[in-house]
């Protein structure tokens, strides 16, 4: 596996590599990173992973400083996914000067996630749009774990006209359910223990929903008291449309379920589709 951190050397080692396939993250892997860097290699000739913790997308008071850097250890995983060429810019490689020009998303940035995380998705626009542009990859992949993410991304790509193909992955779990996430790595053992009742009651709203349930207020309100009444303190769960997280307005629009519960101070998000 190449590893380039300054964007000519990567330009260089990228020319004439066919149809490129590119899946960017902030390091840190486990094995819901390595999922989209084994299915990445179905869709191209080179897979291009990229690590780098985008400071833009931080608030203030998030966990940027303390965001887990084990760059030896993913260099090794991405290396025995059969990853081909890593990115892995310094801040001075892809900030050189002050990023003034910046991606502006619509109002979902203000929603859901973007209510909680204020900037949050226009810094992860900027750097990908950034980091596209640098990479220019044919088709670049996105976990559903990080569900409106990969909708604000779908949908820049579309509206730019950026000729690249969007994939969306699937969320990897644990046996118990928890999504993979490398801020599970802040729980004590006995948070630990507890947060696998996030993706428990996702599915059952799920389930309640396919069962005819149409009272989504309710099933919002009772999983989060379910929640709360553990010990989480619960930012949002809400039923959204798949397409645009909006409210559900068409009667056999395809719905999904977001949530963000904090478990101590570890913040967790997760989703199902229904
Ligand atoms: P990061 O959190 O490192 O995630 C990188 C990619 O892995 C994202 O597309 C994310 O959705 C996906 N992912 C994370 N956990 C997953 C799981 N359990 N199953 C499947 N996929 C999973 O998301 C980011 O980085 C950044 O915002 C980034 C897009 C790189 C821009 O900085």
């Amino acid at each position: 596996m190449q590893i380039h951190s300054s964007i000519p050397d990567l330009r260089a080692a990228l020319r004439n590599r066919g149809r490129i396939v590119f899946v960017p993250t902030m390091g840190n892997l486990h094995a819901g990173h390595i999922a989209l860097m084994t299915q990445a290699r179905a869709h191209g000739d080179t897979v291009v992973a990229s690590i780098f913790v985008n400071r833009l997308q931080f608030g203030p008071n998030e966990d940027f400083d303390k965001y887990p850097r084990t760059f030896a250890a993913d260099c090794e995983k991405l290396a025995a996914a059969g990853v081909d060429v890593l990115f892995a810019p310094t801040e001075a490689d892809l900030y050189p000067e002050p990023q003034a020009y910046q991606v502006e998303p619509p109002a979902i940035k203000d929603q859901l996630e973007g209510a909680f995380r204020p900037g949050h998705f226009g810094g992860v626009a900027t750097v990908v749009l950034k980091l596209f542009n640098i990479v220019q990859p044919q088709v670049a992949l996105f976990g559903k774990k990080d569900y409106q993410q990969l909708m604000v991304l779908r949908n820049m790509t579309r509206q730019l006209a950026l000729p690249i193909e969007i994939v969306g992955g699937d969320t990897v779990r644990a046996d118990d359910g928890l999504a993979l996430s490398s801020r599970n790595g802040y729980l004590s053992a006995a948070e630990r223990a507890e947060a696998p009742r996030l993706y428990r009651v996702l599915s059952r709203i799920r389930d309640a929903v396919r069962a005819g349930e149409r009272d989504f207020a309710k099933l919002e309100r009772e999983a989060a008291a379910e929640l709360d009444g553990h010990g989480w303190k619960t930012d949002y769960v809400a039923l959204r449309q798949q397409a645009d997280l909006q409210v559900p307005q068409a009667a056999n629009a395809q719905l999904v379920v977001v949530a963000a519960s904090r478990l101590g101070a570890t913040r967790l998000i997760d989703n199902v589709e229904i």
